[in-house]
């Protein structure tokens, strides 16, 4: 007989079914066996009555969770059942009989991440890499609407980008080397051929804080686009993630229930005007409903963005950040010159930021002056400077930590969640 999945088989609803996977939980007296089977699809509760399997009884007794079994049976309603379905078994095949699943209730955060890859299969986890699978392929589906080229690039990179302090260093043969802090640098090369360009890779930050919001390792989704200005990039900022956003909340409403996240919720937010601000309003914002004094000059930190965002209910992009403390590559305002053509998006709620990105600075000299200050070698820099000698022209772009997304979206706790084996400071297994 032909395999079904849990789901199909479901769909099916009466009649012979063969289906196949784990046991997700399991229950049983001398007569009677109960068996929760779990695949990629779903549950569906299965029972096995001892009569049928008098051979066969002492390995079905013995059957422990993540056991896995191929099963044949006929399926019907039931409402009992956990699923609204059950398969009254008639024939099992042990493929596998599991030892003890070293995973419990009681289990604390660290030792869970140490058994991460076997907590990928708890609904929780499953249900959140659906989510993510679900927000990527929309992404790129709205790259390809969009005309845009999808442009690789390397990891290990001759030189910082986003600052020295949070580069990784790496020996590559005889040198050293770094492993990319953005694909930016090379996005920014791409535009002269390709002129829309977008990725989605590895990135890597050696964020020497533990935070419920900072990987050391993370998926950056970047996009940068030849002649546009801010206020072009920003806009499309905003439809991008809307589009995946409408997207997960539409196609991903069983996970989003799991996790106990209304998706009508995250589809309301998507439909909604996002608003753009300036740093200098956000402050005034701060001050006026927070009695908060940021002085200028200081970058939004997580505490103020938090207070901030109490007061909106979709994300902000907050453009013009004081010039200081920004990376080398962002341009001072022509009309402003304490403020830079940049721009983060602030999520909602839990008040993190989920996207940042900038014109990009066509002034060889300003940026020189920036990277020294940074204690960095222009000379390092020669191939993003020739990019300015030789038709030289505006763009801008931005990535989107898509960890940081699925946070907010997903109403996770810690960003580690978003990502099926999280790096941090204190972790590097499994
Ligand atoms: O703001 P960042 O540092 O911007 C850049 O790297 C630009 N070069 C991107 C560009 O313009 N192409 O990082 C972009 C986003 C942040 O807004 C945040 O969402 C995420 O990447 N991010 C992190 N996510 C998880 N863990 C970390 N340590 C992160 N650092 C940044
Ligand atoms: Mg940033």
């Amino acid at each position: 007989m032909k395999f079904l999945q849990v789901s199909q088989a479901m769909k099916k609803g009466t009649g012979k079914v063969a289906v196949r996977g784990w046991v997700y939980r399991e229950r049983g007296s001398n007569k009677m066996k109960f068996i929760v089977l779990r695949d990629s699809s779903g549950l569906i509760q299965c029972v096995l009555p001892r009569e049928k399997f008098e051979a066969q009884w002492k390995d079905i007794d013995g059957l422990k969770i993540e056991s896995s079994i191929e099963l044949e049976g006929t399926i019907k309603a039931d409402k009992r059942a956990p699923t609204g379905f059950e398969i009254i078994v008639s024939k099992i095949n042990i493929i596998h009989l599991a030892e003890d699943f070293p995973i419990n209730k009681d289990l604390n955060e660290e030792l869970l991440g140490d058994r991460r890859h076997l907590w990928l299969r708890s609904q929780k986890m499953i249900a959140i890499m659906k989510i993510r699978s679900k927000y990527v392929q929309a992404r790129e589906e709205f790259f390809v609407k969009q005309g845009f080229y999808k442009f690789d690039t390397p990891v290990l990179q001759p030189t910082q980008s986003e600052g020295g302090s949070t580069v990784f260093e790496v020996k590559y043969y005889k040198q050293k080397t770094y492993l990319a802090q953005t694909w930016q640098l090379y996005g920014e090369s791409a535009i002269f051929a390709l002129e829309k360009v977008y990725n989605f890779g590895p990135t890597f930050r050696a964020e020497k804080s533990k935070t419920s919001r900072h990987l050391s390792e993370f998926w950056m989704a970047e996009t940068e686009v030849a002649w546009w200005k801010l206020d072009e990039i920003t806009e499309f900022a905003k439809k991008e993630i809307k589009y995946c956003m409408e997207k997960v909340a539409k196609e991903c409403q069983v996970e989003f229930k799991q996790l106990g996240v209304d998706s009508e919720k995250i589809l309301k937010i998507a439909k909604k005007k996002w608003p753009t601000i300036k740093y200098r309003e956000a402050l005034e914002i701060l001050k006026e409903k927070d009695k908060m004094k940021v002085p200028f000059g200081k970058d939004l930190r997580t505490i103020e963005e938090e207070k901030l965002m109490k007061h909106f209910d979709t994300p902000v992009v907050v453009t013009n950040y004081p010039r200081e403390a920004m990376a080398f590559y962002k341009p001072k305002d022509p009309k402003k010159s304490d403020e830079a053509l940049c721009f983060d998006m602030l999520a909602p709620g839990i008040g993190i930021e989920i996207v940042g990105g900038s014109e990009r600075s066509l002034d060889i000299e300003e940026m020189s002056n920036n990277l020294k200050r940074e204690g960095e070698d222009p000379k390092d820099y020669q191939f993003y400077f020739d990019l300015r000698k030789y038709g030289s022209i505006p763009h801008s772009g931005y990535g989107v930590g898509i960890e940081r997304v699925l946070q907010w979206i997903c109403d996770l706790d810690t960003i580690k969640d978003a990502i099926a084996f999280p790096r941090t400071m204190t972790r590097i297994n499994p």
